[in-house]
């Protein structure tokens, strides 16, 4: 008979779970339901097993339902395992215009792996997902918590080999860019102006 899947809190995010719902007024702690979502997928290796959830509906005293709803609609809640370097290429307008599908190609050449996938070792998963709210520095992925600009295939192949390297990537525009600004540098605002 397979074991069930037990999931409690750490010491450590208990008192951070606690700490989470003391912020709402009496009767309103599913408010905290997001949160509590997101400290139980971090502690669990970036995903969501039902027990999580059950365990967090049960300590906001919320029908168990609810929380598989809200865990379900939210895209940043993983409901299966990933990889250790979980991968997210945006394809929408933007970056797919900037170019999205070579990164598509390369993470597949690479990693011998579709969407959605993870690869054996446990390393990589890679998703396509809608746009991250980055367009300006289109195209980009998010790999774990952090957002990776200004991509063309050759950097996004030099990135996953750096990671499978185990090496750390710096996050951000990867041409060099600052920000947002224009990649020939400011065109407005360069002046101090007197008021
Ligand atoms: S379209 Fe890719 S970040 Fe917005």
């Amino acid at each position: 008979m397979e074991k069930p899947v037990l999931f409690t809190f750490t010491p450590e995010n208990l008192a951070r779970a606690q700490a989470i719902i003391a912020k709402y007024p009496a009767g309103r702690q599913a408010s905290a339901v997001l949160p509590l979502l997101d400290l139980a997928q971090r502690q669990n290796g970036n995903w969501l097993p039902r027990a999580a959830m059950d365990f967090v509906a049960d300590m906001l005293e919320m029908p168990r339902i609810r929380v598989y709803e809200i865990a379900t609609f939210y895209t940043m809640f993983n409901l299966q395992p990933v990889g250790e370097n979980f991968v997210q290429v945006c394809t929408t307008t933007p970056c797919w215009l900037r170019g999205s599908d070579g990164i598509v190609k390369t993470c597949r050449d690479k990693l011998g792996i579709g969407m959605g996938e993870t690869t054996a070792d446990g390393k990589f998963t890679v998703t396509e997902v809608e746009c991250l709210g980055a367009c300006v520095n289109a195209p980009m992925v998010q790999i774990n918590d952090d957002f990776y600009e200004d991509l063309t295939p050759e950097i996004m192949g030099k990135m996953l080999d750096d990671l499978k390297a185990g090496k750390k990537l710096p996050a951000g525009s990867q041409s060099g860019r600052r920000g947002s600004c224009a990649q020939n540098g400011p065109t407005s605002l360069k002046a101090k102006q007197d008021v």
